[in-house]
């Protein structure tokens, strides 16, 4: 068995972050949202790993992740030149698949749920494919399943206008090599894709054994900021167990409740209120960082005040005396000096930034 992690494609959605960087990379909890699927993938004791990347980002993936041994995986990068699709990396992947199963896994998704009992019914019931079904509200934004009554999959559309039911597929798969031939046979859909549900559909309409299983726990699709802070919320309460012990801080600072702080970060005069995580030489000085917060590797905060944000590496906040809440802020990003009473603001906002003053 192997495993086919996707992480190319364009990432408009979480721009301005991904005009730079990969939104694979997107910290969650200060670990890239594609080493959770990693991670999981090696639970279920699969360790031989292909990831697709673009040309734009592929190199900045490759460099952060390396070549699997951090995760005990061998890791194997596989170029996909245009991101034409999710059939479309699976054929560029082929020779890396060869004929072994494989599980597919969309970089940008976090699942709460362990792999192994999904992998153990597609491989006792010699399926070819399983797929992950979930209930949303919003089907129009996902691949969407109509199932008969006994949860056998009938029909699959993609980002249907009028949906068959809300049940969107999930981005993990599991797949049988005879999804190679479906794929072959497939055409490019309306808005110039090879899809994957059209080949699983294929499958289907070839009376290949194809089954469905629900996915119950959490499922997050980082595609958007609100969703990254919800995926910051969820790992935060999850993923962070204990109050740091080792950390020594000055007289006058507090650390409250569940907090990771990382090797040089100096926290002066300031308060700390878990569930929080802090990266490596940091520098907070009269500061609070509340609950819900993710501060990544050398960010500086001064006279700062922020809850439920995720501030990535480098950026600097200083002087914000108004409570900074529901923010995503980029790398190397800067903001400074805001007095009580601003008498005027001044910016210099990336493309696609967003500034609500409320
Ligand atoms: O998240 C679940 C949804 O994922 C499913 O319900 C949909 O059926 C499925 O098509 C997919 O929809 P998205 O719109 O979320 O797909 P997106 O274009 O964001 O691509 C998903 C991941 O695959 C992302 O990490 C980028 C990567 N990708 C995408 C394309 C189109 C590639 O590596 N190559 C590609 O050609």
């Amino acid at each position: 068995m192997k495993a086919l992690i996707l992480s190319g494609g364009k990432g408009t959605r979480l721009r301005p972050l991904t005009y730079t960087g990969a939104k694979q990379l997107v910290p969650v909890a200060n670990k890239p949202i594609l080493w959770y699927g990693i991670e999981g993938i090696v639970a279920a004791g699969i360790t031989d790993i292909g990831i697709i990347i673009s040309p734009e980002t592929g190199e900045e993936v490759k460099e952060k992740t390396g070549d699997g041994s951090r995760f005990g995986a061998k890791i194997t990068y596989i170029l996909q030149s245009e991101p034409a699709g999710l059939a479309h990396a699976v054929k560029v992947a082929q020779p890396f698949l060869g004929d072994s199963p494989f599980i597919m896994y969309l970089g940008d998704n976090l699942i709460q749920s362990q792999l192994d009992l999904f992998l153990e019914n597609f491989k006792k019931n010699q399926l070819d494919a399983l797929i992950l079904l979930r209930p949303v509200p919003n089907p129009t934004a996902f691949g969407v399943a109509k199932v008969d009554e006994n949860g056998r999959v009938l029909q699959l559309v993609e980002k249907p206008k009028v949906p068959p039911s809300n049940l969107a597929l999930v981005g993990i798969y599991f797949f049988a090599p005879t999804i190679h031939e479906a794929i072959a046979q497939i055409n490019p859909s309306a808005r110039g894709e090879l899809e994957i549900t059209d080949a699983i559909q294929k499958q289907i309409d070839t009376q290949k054994h194809v089954e469905a299983c629900s996915l119950e726990g959490w499922w997050l699709d980082t595609g958007k900021k609100d969703d990254l802070l919800s995926a910051n919320q969820i790992i935060l309460d999850s993923c962070i167990a204990t109050p740091v012990t080792e950390f020594k801080t000055d007289a006058t600072s507090q650390i409250i409740g569940r907090v990771q702080i990382g090797e040089g970060t100096e926290i002066i005069n300031s308060t700390v209120r878990g569930p929080v995580v802090i990266g490596e030489n940091c520098r907070i000085e009269n500061s609070f960082i509340g609950p819900y917060s993710s501060i990544a590797d050398r960010v500086t905060m001064i006279d700062a005040d922020i809850e439920h944000s995720v501030i990535l590496q480098g950026a600097k906040i200083s002087g914000i005396h108004q409570r900074i809440v529901d923010s995503v802020i980029g790398q190397r990003a800067q903001l400074v000096n805001a007095p009580p009473r601003p008498k005027a603001l001044r910016f210099m906002i990336g493309d696609d930034s967003q500034i609500e003053l409320v």
